[in-house]
């Protein structure tokens, strides 16, 4: 089984994805946690931030993930996922694929920028920033809406709606 976090740059799936893990890691060994950046730099950052450069990290990524899976690793994956195509072809090849989406406005993504991303591309300093120059396309049909618009402390909440859904409750019993 395979659970995408999808959403702009600073929308929060790394943080996300990394506590789920820690979260759901006890109970089911079988599980790897992926993420965009990381596949990146496992290939020797031999793709770049242009559309051509994310579409074959979002293949790597689509590829990998039912590579594990069909091999019963389960995978959460946190992915700035712009291509539609790609998210069709996990549902349509990647048996108990789920995606949840992280929604968040410009503003409060551009309030979470620490490294100035945002910033930089609104002042034309940099090119190929998702949100600006490169448009997100919202996923349609996600198995879970997350608005992470609010300020938190703790993700607590958030994390406990991932853990309801169907998918990974299957994926704990299955580990029972
Ligand atoms: N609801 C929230 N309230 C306060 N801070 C948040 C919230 N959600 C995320 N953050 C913070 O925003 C920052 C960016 O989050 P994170 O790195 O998880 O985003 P990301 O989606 O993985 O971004 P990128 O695509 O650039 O890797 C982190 O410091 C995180 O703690
Ligand atoms: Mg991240």
């Amino acid at each position: 089984m395979v659970i995408w976090l999808i959403g702009l740059s600073k929308s929060g799936k790394t943080t996300l994805t990394r506590l789920l893990y820690d979260r759901l890691k006890p109970m089911i060994p079988n599980l790897v946690r992926l993420d965009g950046d990381l596949i990146r730099e496992l290939f020797g950052h031999d793709v770049d931030h242009t559309v051509g450069g994310r579409r074959k990290n979002a293949e790597r990524l689509s590829h990998l993930s039912k590579f594990l899976s069909d091999q019963n690793i389960h995978v959460i994956a946190a992915v700035l996922s712009i291509f539609p195509e790609w998210r069709r072809w996990n549902r349509a090849n990647i048996p108990g694929y789920a995606e949840v989406y992280l929604k968040t406005s410009l503003e409060t993504v551009k309030r979470r920028d620490s490294d100035n991303l945002y910033i930089h591309a609104l002042q034309g300093k940099i090119k190929n920033v998702v949100g600006v120059d490169i448009p997100f396309p919202e996923p349609e049909g996600s198995d879970l809406i997350i608005d992470n618009d609010a300020q938190r402390d703790d993700f607590e909440e958030l994390i406990s709606q991932i853990v309801s859904l169907p998918v990974i409750q299957k994926m704990i019993e299955g580990n029972r």
